[in-house]
This record gives structure tokens, sequence and C-alpha cells, in this order.
């Protein structure tokens, strides 16, 4: 049997400038829709491109003093880099400059003109340039552009009209029809209304510029590049081309838009392919707008957030997730540095790499790596089996709603839990116990199984981040060919499976979004005036390697941790107050650096022979670690 299809779409981007955090954020949805449905089992074909006519871009090739096709060729090399860097899984890459893409516009709009739902008329209109829209007197709002509000032109021309009125009706019955064709609910009603209003026939061609696709038998005029640009969706499906192609994928499943563009989608749209007997896309989904710390973003205000940048900045998948994650799908939001950052590291370094590390660790050091087949399920497991069991289930549900938000919160719930579940069952106690080593076993399989399953579910959030997490559970299949049941059935990570090193999948971001040079002032007025020592004083401290052996909690103390550390050549205790930032665990192994010859003091009752060095600041704090030296080198 055929595989069921999906075709989703984004809108073609205008090239004429560089795309923007908004733009890569409706990409970035439309992606993760694309990678759940094909984990699902469907085989998807996912749409992006650029729309490249029209009256701006010949003015802005013009300002440049190049053509419009060598300005736009440019452009379009820099949005395809985006994608590639934002790992966009698209399948195709629509251009309206293609000739596959000329050659169905003008054979469409003969049709329409054939059976006579285009005629030439007169016609005077107002013209706001960056939204390519005509509008009437009536439309304009204190005389500006009613979507945008900049300025509109007074234009006067021979024009092609297209008869929408007469398909105003058949319209309306449809949308009444279909609950679902536009969404959310509120555009729904926006887009009834507007039609209820009244559909006036739409100009749809133009002889003031001619940067566009000539009008087949009028070519003095170029066609309306909204009437251009809204075929590229038949076009790259492969309609008059590619007729298997076509059949097998239209209509459309999603047409994802941001909101200033639904009208175009779920009015003009449909009614061109009314007109053409075609059937209609099944859903136009109108997300929101992103503003950047509360504001629209504008070159004016120089605001305007470049992907690339913040991709190089701080890795693709944390990108892709925050705009995941923080925004709720259909409303509108904001971008800021700050909730950039504190996602990163509350969510990714904190929530996902810690538990991805401390349990690789624990697999490590107690079990030689070694992921075995666990044993009797007590009360706790049940609770984390039955939550991930659950949180798989639902996620379906919910990515099938287009409910991304809430996946992912459900997924992180789960990720929570099971690190919860690591301080419950507390395997370093485990592993103190010859007679526990089955129990062990038991909740370092369930930890690693619920990681495998994390895994398979972040994939369309994530897609640089899963195959990673795969790689260090040691887990030899093709991360590429894994399913949607596969995340949903408990058990499927192979006993015998050996793990790898850990490493940090989500560094900790410190950075407090001061540019550079403002951050160095501050550093340079807040270090103390220590007097200066020579060389020789300095070589007085006898700092070196020591490898954690074992660390304990101090009783009654709750900032104290007391290590065993090995010097190479002796052992030694030391009590030092990191309890706060470091759990005794996720010390033993690491390789820290100490000074050796501190004058014994007592802490607590204990001695403690030495100090680990750590950096802190405020109420952060992180070891000095030396992490490939051995056991005693010399640190100076
Ligand atoms: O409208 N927040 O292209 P365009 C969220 N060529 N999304 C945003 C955004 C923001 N601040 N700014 C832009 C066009 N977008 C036409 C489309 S389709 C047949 C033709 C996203 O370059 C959002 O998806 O102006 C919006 O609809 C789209 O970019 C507009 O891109
Ligand atoms: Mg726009």
């Amino acid at each position: 049997m055929d595989k069921k299809t999906f075709y989703i779409s984004t809108p073609i981007y205008y090239p004429s400038d560089r795309l923007h955090i908004g733009h890569a954020y409706c990409t970035t949805i439309a992606d993760a829709v694309a990678r759940y449905k094909r984990l699902a089992g469907f085989d998807v074909f996912f749409l992006t491109g650029s729309d490249e006519h029209g009256q701006k871009i010949q003015r802005k090739a013009q300002q440049n003093n190049i053509t419009p096709l060598e300005y736009v060729d440019h452009i379009v090399a820099s949005f395809k880099k985006l994608w590639t860097k934002l790992n966009i899984s698209h399948d195709d890459f629509i251009r309206t400059t293609d000739q596959r893409h000329h050659e169905v516009v003008q054979a469409i709009f003969q049709k329409i003109y054939d059976q006579g739902d285009i005629y030439k008329a007169s016609y005077e209109g107002w013209y706001c340039t960056p939204c390519e829209t005509f509008w009437t007197e009536r439309q304009l709002v204190d005389g500006k552009c009613p979507d945008c509000g900049r300025p509109v032109e007074l234009l006067g021309e021979e024009s092609y009209f297209f008869r929408m009125s007469k398909y105003q009706d058949r319209l309306l019955t449809f949308i009444e029809d279909n609950p679902d064709f536009i969404q959310p609910v509120s555009r729904r009603n926006e887009m009834i209304n507007f039609i209820k209003s009244g559909l006036e026939d739409l100009c749809v061609s133009r002889t003031t510029f001619d940067w566009g696709i000539p009008v087949p038998f009028d070519t003095k005029h170029v066609v309306y590049v909204w009437f251009d640009a809204l075929t590229n969706y038949i076009t790259a499906a492969g309609y008059l081309h590619d007729k298997e192609k076509f059949a097998k994928y239209w209509p459309a499943d999603i047409h994802l838009v941001g909101k200033e563009i639904v009208r175009f989608h779920s009015i003009i749209w449909p009614i061109i392919l009314m007109a053409l007997g075609v059937e209609l896309p099944k859903k136009v989904y109108g997300h929101g707008w992103l503003v950047v710390e509360g504001d629209k973003m504008s070159k004016s205000k120089g605001n305007v957030i470049d992907p690339l940048e913040l991709i190089d900045e701080f890795g693709a998948d944390s990108i892709r997730y925050f705009l995941l994650r923080e925004i709720t799908l259909g409303m509108d939001g904001n971008f800021s540095r700050e909730a950039l950052i504190n996602r990163i590291n509350a969510d990714l370094a904190n929530d996902l790499g810690n538990l991805l590390h401390r349990t690789l660790n624990m697999i490590n050091r107690f079990n030689g790596g070694l992921i075995e087949t666990p044993g009797a399920v007590e009360e706790v497991d049940t609770a984390l089996i039955d939550l991930a069991q659950r949180t798989a289930a639902d996620y379906e549900i919910l990515m099938e709603n287009m409910d991304i938000n809430g996946a992912i919160k459900e997924v992180w719930a789960l990720i929570s839990r099971t690190n919860k579940y690591i301080d419950e069952t507390g395997p370093w106690a485990l592993a103190k116990d010859p007679a526990k080593k089955e129990r062990l076993q038991t909740v370092l399989y369930n930890l690693a199984e619920t990681l495998r399953i994390v895994a398979i579910l972040i994939s369309p959030f994530m897609p640089f981040t899963s195959p990673k997490i795969w790689q260090q559970l040691g887990i030899r299949s093709d991360f590429g060919k894994v399913t949607l049941q596969d995340g949903q059935s408990w058990g499927g990570l192979p006993a015998g499976t050996k793990v790898a090193k850990p490493e940090p999948i989500f560094p900790r971001i410190e950075d407090k979004g001061e540019p550079a040079a403002a951050a160095e002032d501050k550093t340079e007025k807040s270090v103390p005036a220590v007097p200066e020592i020579t060389i020789d004083e300095f070589a007085k401290m006898d700092l070196r390697v020591a490898k954690v052996l074992a660390a304990e909690k101090v009783k009654n103390a709750d900032k104290l941790l007391l290590l065993t550390v090995d010097l190479g050549t002796e052992q030694r205790s030391i009590v030092s107050g990191i309890a706060k930032h470091y759990a005794p665990e996720e010390l033993v192994g690491q390789h820290v650096v100490m000074i050796v010859n501190l004058k014994p003091a007592k802490i607590r009752g204990i001695e403690s022979r030495g100090m680990v060095l750590a950096a802190s600041s405020d109420d952060k704090l992180t070891l000095v670690t030396a992490k490939d030296m051995l056991p005693g080198s010399k640190v100076k």
C-alpha cells in the first residue's frame, strides 16, 4: 500500500532583504511538523522558496545598479545558507523565476482568461508597494496603507481583473462547511467577515514596471505578484508538469503563513483554484508575529535579529528549541536574548544535558559502560515507565493538533521526572552494595531507555541533538530510520549496549548579553587591587591535578562536601564548600585542580588537607578541571 502523504509549505519569502528571525520562526515550525510527519510514517513534501518578482525588488535592484535577477540570486543564496544552517529539511525550494513556474503562471492566466474569469478594464487605485497591494480610497486608514501604515501612491492603468466576486458565495460556503480550513479560529472569523463585506474583482496585471511574468496574450502587462506567488504551491507539486506527483501530494495539507497574509491564502488563493477546477488546500494556518524585546522589528529601529548570527553564537538546535518552546503557535511572541539564554541554561543544559551526562557517567562508572537487562520492576520504576509511555502517546495527539508547544512541555515533564528518578533511586548507593547489582542495572536501564525515547520525541525540534544522544547512548541502529512507534514502545534499547563517553550537548551560557566592550570595562573596575607578587612568590603555591575518588555530603552542613582525591602518589581528604553547585556523584572521576601545600584546617571536625580551585561569581561556581591530565601533574 502507498504511504500516506503530507504536503506542508511556508510562504515564499521576498528576497528584497536578508531573512530575519521571524522568517526563521515560520520555517522552523514547518520543519518541525514535516519531521514529525516523516517520523509518523508519512511521505512528506515540504516546500519553501522565494517570491522574486514585483516592483519592490525591481526598485531595490535599481538602487544597487544591478539587474533584478542578479539582486535576487545573491539574496536567495543567503536564504539557502540559512536553511542549511538551521537544518531545515525542505524537499524543494521554488523560485518564482524558475522556468517551471513561469510556464504554469502563464498557462493558468491564459486558461482563466479564456473562460472569461479574467477581463480587461481600466482602474485607478492606491498602491502600497511594500505590501504589493491595491487599496480603494475607502479602505485607507488616514490616507495610508491599512495593513502596514506606510504611504500609498495613486496608480491608474488599464489592467486585467480577476472575477473574484463571482466566487464569493462558493468560497463562503466552503469555509463554513470546512471549519478546519482556516486556523486559528480567530483568523477564520476575520476572514468570514471580510468575505461577507463583499469581494471586489482583483487587479491581476501591471504595466508600470516589467519585473514579472508577462501576460501571455498581452506582453506589456506582467502578472500581479500575488497571483504569481500563490501559484508556486501547485507548480512545485507538479501541476501541468508531473501529473503523478500532483495527484500524490495535492491538495496541500497545510499552508503555514504569518497572520498578515492569511487573507491572500484563504480568499485569493482558493478562488484561483476554484476557477481552475483544482481542489482547495486542506488548511491555512496563520501563525503569530515575533517581536523583539517587545518591539516590532524594523530596520530603522535597528532591532532586526539576524538568525545566522544567532546560530553561530548559540547553535541551531538551541534557537529552534527556543522558538518552538517559548511561543505558542498562533499567538504573537517575544524574542529576547535573556529569555533565550534562560531557556538554554534551564531546559537544555540543566534538564536535558544533565540527565544525559549523569546517566552516562553512572553507567560508565558503576557498570563498565554497559546497559544490561533490567531486573524486577518496583513501584518507582512503574511510575517512570508509565509516564514515558503516556508522554509518547500524548505527544502524537498534540503534534497532530499542531500543539508543538504542548508536546515539548510534556517531553520536558518526562525529563524532569527522570532527573527526580535518579535522586529517588540513588544509583551511587546501589553501586556500593554488590547485593544490589541487579537493582542498579534496572535503574540504569530505565534511565537510558527514557533517554532513547526522549531522543526520538525531540528529533523534530532538535535534529542535530537527537543523533548525538543516540550515539552517546551507544545505540548502533541508524537514527535516520527511527519511527514514532520506536519512541512509543518501552524496552527498545537492546541489553548489552555499550555507552560512549559523555560529551556535553548543551554547555551553559554565562553571557549576560552586554556588548563586549561594556563587559570588559566592568571586570576592570571590579577586580580589587590585590598587591603584585613575584613569580617566586607564585611558585610557592603547589598546584596539582587531583582525581576525585569519592564524594559525599557532610552531615548537617548543606554547603559542604567531603572529597577523597588521588594525587598520584597519595590520597587526601578535602572539605569543599561546593555542595550547592555539584551533586557528589557528578564529581567522582573528575580531574580537578587543587592547592596541595595549603596549611591543613579542621572543618566541622574533619581535617581538610588542601583546597580545590573553582571559578565563581554571584551565585555561580564551576570547578577548574584538567580533563586529560594525570593525577599529580603540576599546574603553574
Ligand atoms: O509576505 N514574526 O513574504 P515576506 C513572525 N512573499 N513571522 C514573520 C515575521 C515576524 N516578525 N516577519 C515575517 C511575503 N514573518 C510574500 C509571501 S506566499 C505565496 C508569498 C514570516 O518575505 C511570516 O510567515 O514578507 C510571514 O507571513 C512571512 O514571513 C512574510 O514573508
Ligand atoms: Mg511582509
